[in-house]
């Protein structure tokens, strides 16, 4: 679809949900819906940022995400461990930066740190755009460890009160990146699960009805329309001489 006319977010979330659904659809393991998703992934963000988006942020992996079966942990870590880099090389092309959000510990592999550090380190010169991936993230931990950031710069006096402000509360974010500015969250539920809780106040949402390894260009075309059609006011009023 020709973008040219269009309003193109410039940050856009994607909760990747219905990876296990989509598979028990087809009588296939939930192994084989996250392996569909993460091929669906390499082809729908390298079409986001083709069509202009300059950040994707993507829920890969919640705290949450650890009470799964040891099963389903083990597939995603290793999925991760053993295919990612390959994919962050393939991103090379787009000049796309891959950054992380979430604690980069303990019950995450060791392994899986480790790439995380080589892909940050491998991508961090790339300037076109950025990939954020949220692993081991929580949207309350990020905020509660912004702010234990910002309290020990204040006990030790390298900050003042005054100077903390809702813009440059961003800067101590897991990543300081700019506000969403639309959130997509497959499979039809409609919940944010405390994703990116401080950059979406003022995102437009969709949700449509689609898993995600069935989330393809045309349905991102789809939702780019949507958007387009939304009347974004940021709390203001859209017109002034409107009569009450
Ligand atoms: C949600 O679907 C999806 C996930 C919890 C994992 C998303 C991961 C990928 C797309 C692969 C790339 C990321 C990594 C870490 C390798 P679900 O399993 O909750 O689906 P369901 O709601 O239908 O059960």
């Amino acid at each position: 679809m020709d973008y040219k006319d269009l309003k193109i977010p410039n940050h856009v979330g994607i909760i990747m949900d219905g990876n296990g659904r989509w598979a028990k659809e087809r009588g296939m393991s939930r192994s084989k819906g996250h392996e569909a998703g993460f091929e669906n992934l390499k082809k729908l963000s390298e079409y986001i940022y083709s069509k202009g988006v300059k950040v994707l942020s993507i829920y890969a992996f919640s705290t949450e995400n650890f009470k799964r079966s040891k099963q389903e942990v083990d597939f995603l870590m290793n999925l991760f461990e053993n295919k990612f880099k390959e994919y962050s090389n393939r991103l090379k092309e787009k000049n796309v930066k891959i950054v992380f959000s979430g604690k980069k510990e303990a019950p995450l592999p060791n392994g899986v740190i480790r790439i995380m550090n080589e892909i940050e380190e491998d991508t961090k010169d790339r300037t076109d755009g950025i990939l954020n991936i949220c692993i081991n993230y929580g949207g309350h931990l990020e905020i509660v460890e912004a702010t234990k950031k910002i309290s020990a710069l204040v006990r030790d006096g390298k900050l003042s009160l005054d100077d903390i402000t809702e813009e440059n509360f961003y800067h101590y974010l897991f990543q300081d990146l700019p506000p969403i500015d639309f959130l997509i969250r497959t499979s039809g539920e409609i919940r944010i699960s405390n994703f990116m809780l401080y950059q979406l106040s003022y995102a437009e949402m969709y949700f449509p009805k689609i898993y995600f390894p069935a989330f393809d260009e045309d349905c991102f075309d789809e939702a780019i329309l949507a958007y387009n059609k939304r009347d974004r006011r940021f709390g203001g009023i859209k017109d002034e001489n409107t009569n009450h």
